[in-house]
């Protein structure tokens, strides 16, 4: 870790248009939730509130800090929290809520900090999925409570391997730093000059979370042609929208697109048909996948305290993520296209 790690941080800084807010740049998006996580003060005998419709990194992050998992429902239009479910799920114990902005697109910000206003809880959003999504021309980080991304090898921007949290906390940004490297003491501001300080304290628990120079360069490269990276990738999701919008068979995600930093495409297939439109598509070599496994499926997270998962369990048998990624070319849209359509024909 050392001067590119900095750099990075500032330009996400800069990306994001955060003012008075801070970028702690980690090694992966998992170790930035948790790191998170702590900083919100959850640990043991905690719990915290999230989707099962999510990526069990979540679920994990909200286990390393010892706290205990609850699991609410999802909306049906942008599959992010639902939180009149979430409010049942609240308890005395509850300390946080952790909302995901799925495949880039905002949940329902405004009603997470409303009910985290009303029930005194910390807000982490797993912004993973939305680096450069705005909502009401802010974009995602640069606003609320925490908010925590990732730059593993898919993301719409890359360090190969990377996170970061964003808090508006001086003090929560100096645990971060601390946390991020075993509990060193004042050390960030040597490493970030690409020296090692010899003499130092060690004045809390922490870990070895932190991001190096070599994948910061990357990501620094990378970001760079977000703007690029994420209008090729509207542009695709607007051609899919176009197409399988009067299909009866499909459900486009409730989005223009305008403002989404598109992470994924998750089209819904009704009918029960979604293993049959798979199969169709590999017959036509063109890859598709299924994001997620709802976590309250798992053998792990089964008995983990949940509310009811109506919205969930139909949602997660209709998903299908379809081939996306950057400057992706317009024949490959095209055969995809052809691909879901031939399907339905
Ligand atoms: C919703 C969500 N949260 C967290 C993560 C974890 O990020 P990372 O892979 O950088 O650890 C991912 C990764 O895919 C994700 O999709």
């Amino acid at each position: 870790m050392g001067a590119s790690t900095k750099e990075f941080e500032e330009r996400i800084a800069a990306f994001l248009e955060l003012r008075g807010r801070h970028v702690v740049a980690t090694n992966t998006g998992t170790s930035a939730l948790h790191l998170a996580l702590l900083a919100a003060g959850v640990g043991p005998g905690d719990e915290v509130v999230t989707t099962s419709f999510n990526y069990v990194a979540d679920h994990q992050a909200i286990r390393m800090t010892g706290a205990d998992v609850v699991m609410c429902d999802i909306r049906d239009d942008d599959l992010g929290i639902d939180c009149e479910a979430a409010a049942e799920v609240i308890s005395k114990r509850t300390k946080a809520i952790l909302p995901l902005h799925f495949a880039g697109i905002p949940c329902d910000v405004d009603g997470v900090y409303r009910l985290a206003a009303e029930a005194g809880l910390r807000v982490v959003e797993d912004a993973c999925h939305a680096f450069g999504t705005s909502v009401d021309g802010r974009k995602i980080g640069s606003f609320g409570d925490i908010a925590v991304f990732s730059f593993d090898p898919v993301k719409v921007v890359t360090a190969i391997d990377g996170g970061a949290v964003v808090t508006g906390s001086e003090r929560e940004r100096d645990e971060l730093h601390r946390r991020r490297l075993l509990g060193v003491d004042r050390d960030t501001v040597e490493r970030y000059k690409n020296r090692r300080a010899w003499e130092y304290d060690v004045v809390s628990d922490g870990y070895r979370y932190h991001m190096t120079n070599i994948l910061a360069s990357v990501g620094i490269s990378q970001i760079k042609r977000a703007q690029e990276f994420i209008a090729s990738r509207q542009r695709v999701c607007r051609a899919y929208g176009a197409a399988f919008g009067t299909c009866d068979g499909v459900r486009i995600p409730a989005a223009d697109f305008q403002g989404v930093s598109p992470f994924i495409y998750s089209l819904r297939v009704l009918d029960g048909k979604r293993e049959a439109l798979i199969a169709h598509l590999h017959e036509r070599r063109i890859d598709a996948g299924i994001h997620f496994v709802p976590v309250h499926k798992h053998a792990y997270f089964a008995s983990a305290r949940r509310g009811d998962m109506t919205v969930t369990d139909r949602v997660v048998g209709e998903v299908v993520t379809l081939p996306l990624h950057s400057n992706m070319r317009q024949n490959f849209v095209d055969r995809v296209i052809d691909g879901v359509l031939s399907f339905f024909r």
